[in-house]
């Protein structure tokens, strides 16, 4: 399993064992506008980005989008274990967000379902090395689940019995995308304009404006300046 950039890395595959016993009480498959539904997406991605490490500096927080989710169920319904061939192209997925980003579930529905998937593409830390930001399988999921630019999500599940019994597809979108990795030498590594945790490590205790330092420079010119001419109007006059 190869990623070949952030928006079609390969979804993850769910172990089907785990949900055999919870078949029993197979919940109900919610509309995308299901207010309990929209809450169980938001608060897990937010709970998630809450936890890494080391800690964001200008994270943002998560909110419901809902064209992500039009997006993101417009491409569940085909029920293909593949990316949305519309994500990367610009303007395609959403009204107002040039680009979306995509991860992709498929496993069996639990009630948990959506706590599972998440926590299941954030677990791909384990593969990230944040010492010289490279990723060992796959990590694309991770990333565009704690990108910290990112802030609007919208998923939406649906039932494949195409694909197996009992088989659902989680698909969320993410605007805007993250854009972290490069391919180098035939492996994945992360861009180094724009570091997976770039924006989390940020230390604002280091950062001078520059703006200030620009000030400073023209505020000493413009006295210097102000002094020779006094000097030479005296000198001459
Ligand atoms: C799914 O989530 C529930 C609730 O958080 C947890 O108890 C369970 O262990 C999870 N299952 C898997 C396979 O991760
Ligand atoms: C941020 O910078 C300050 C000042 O240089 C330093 O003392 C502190 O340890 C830094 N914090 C982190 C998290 O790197």
């Amino acid at each position: 399993n190869q990623c070949l950039n952030s928006s079609s890395c390969l979804p993850s595959i769910l172990a089907f064992m785990a949900a055999q016993s919870s078949l029993a009480q197979l919940p109900q498959i919610p509309p995308i506008t299901d207010p309990k539904f929209i809450e169980d997406c938001v608060k897990i991605h937010n709970e998630l980005r809450a936890i890494v490490n080391p800690t964001a500096g200008n994270m943002k927080y998560m909110t419901w989008d809902a064209s992500l989710a039009k997006t993101a169920r417009a491409w569940s319904k085909k029920c293909v274990f593949k990316h949305n061939v519309h994500i990367g192209k610009r303007h395609a997925c959403h009204p107002l967000f040039k680009t979306v980003g995509e991860n992709l579930w498929m496993g069996i529905l639990t009630k948990y379902v959506v706590r599972n998937a998440t926590t299941d593409w954030f677990n791909e830390v384990k593969y990230f090395e944040m010492s010289d930001n490279t990723c060992s399988r796959v990590c694309g999921h991770y990333t565009q689940v704690v990108w910290a630019s990112t802030y609007k999500v919208g998923c939406a599940l649906k039932m494949c019995p195409n694909l197996g019994k009992h088989v659902v597809m989680f698909v969320c979108n993410y605007s805007p995308d993250c854009k972290p990795f490069i391919i180098l030498n035939g492996l994945m590594a992360p861009s180094p304009t724009r570091p997976p945790h770039h924006t989390l490590r940020c230390n604002h205790s280091l950062v001078i404006p520059k703006r200030l330092v620009f000030l400073c420079c023209l505020l000493f010119l413009i006295s210097y300046q102000i002094t020779i001419t006094a000097l030479t109007s005296e000198r001459y006059h």
